[in-house]
């Protein structure tokens, strides 16, 4: 694997590979000393052109434990406010003799653009693209599955909310069904589901409780507004109150069904507190979580030699 853009199309095979290797990173993060020697000598570009708090910590952190040099591109501060073009930015910065980008960028596409563009030596991962994908979101998401379940088969995985907008659902859903989980639904409005989504292996619900009956992972999404263009929207509190997760509807699901979110948490609109800081709730151990599957996924691609994580 030279590049991360996206989960589809990737063999079951590769997604165990990361997720393996981020049990082995897990480890080491229980350690003194959290840090391996990886990456040592090579230099990350952090190219964030969108708002981020999770992604761009982690990555940063996941690469310092690497041991590589990591590079946050300052965005606002940088050429392109000058009018710089972004494979001009790009150019500049593998002149830096660049190793790898982390990019996240509104723009569907963003990523690929730049990976087809950069020379032979640089590794580029997509850490949020449009509407399109977040890869390493799915990742780590499966990952927290997989830690709180202990297996993919025999599940039940209830994606609820924005789907249409929303480039972690669609990761998301490519991960659990090359996993091969055996029912992923997806809960929301008519207006916040794309058509024709059955096609990717999932069953609609625009139910919420019929939705939530008896299933083992609730995952909730943000409304995108940003990515929205003006559409006609419900209000926040008639959004809640047919698809915010409260205790009562929560309890339609499996009583140890898990809650998770990729953030940002927009409570009292798809959330209730009660739930968000609840005791199914392991919003909190995804962001931990997703350190150690960041590690795994720039040590596969970049690593010199092939090293054990530990
Ligand atoms: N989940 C996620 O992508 O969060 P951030 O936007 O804070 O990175």
């Amino acid at each position: 694997l030279k590049h991360l853009l996206t989960i589809e199309g990737l063999p079951p095979a590769i997604l165990f590979q990361i997720l393996d290797r981020a049990t082995e990173f897990e480890a080491v993060a229980r350690q003194e000393v959290k840090k391996v020697p990886h990456l040592q000598g090579k230099s990350i570009f952090n190219l964030f052109f969108e708002a981020s708090t999770r992604t761009r910590t982690t990555f940063e952190i996941a690469a310092k434990r690497l041991s590589a040099d990591v590079i946050n591109l300052n965005v606002n501060s940088s050429s392109q406010s000058k009018g710089e073009t972004l494979l001009d930015t790009v150019d500049n910065l593998s002149a830096m003799q660049a190793d790898m980008f982390v990019v996240r960028h509104a723009e569907s596409g963003a990523a690929h653009l730049i990976a087809s563009h950069v020379g032979p030596d640089i590794h580029v991962i997509n850490a949020g693209d449009g509407r399109h994908a977040h890869p390493t979101q799915a990742l780590l998401d499966m990952y927290t599955i997989r830690h709180f379940k202990k297996r993919f088969e025999n599940l039940r995985v209830a994606i609820v909310g924005d789907v249409l907008h929303s480039r972690v659902a669609r990761s998301q859903i490519h991960a659990l069904t090359t996993l091969q989980v055996p029912e992923v639904r997806v809960i929301g409005p008519k207006t916040l589901i794309p058509r024709n989504v059955e096609r990717l292996g999932v069953r609609v619900y625009h139910d919420m409780v019929q939705g939530l009956k008896g299933v083992d992972v609730v995952i909730m999404l943000r409304l995108q507004n940003e990515r929205m263009n003006g559409a006609l929207l419900p209000s926040r509190d008639e959004y809640f109150k047919y698809y915010g997760l409260t205790p009562a509807k929560l309890a339609h699901a499996r009583s140890d069904a898990i809650v998770m979110h990729p953030g940002p948490m927009n409570r009292g609109v798809e959330i209730h507190s009660d739930v968000a800081d609840g005791v199914q709730s392991v919003i909190l151990k995804q962001v931990t979580f997703g350190i150690a599957v960041r590690m795994a996924v720039m040590s596969l691609l970049a690593a010199p030699m092939p090293h054990s994580a530990a």
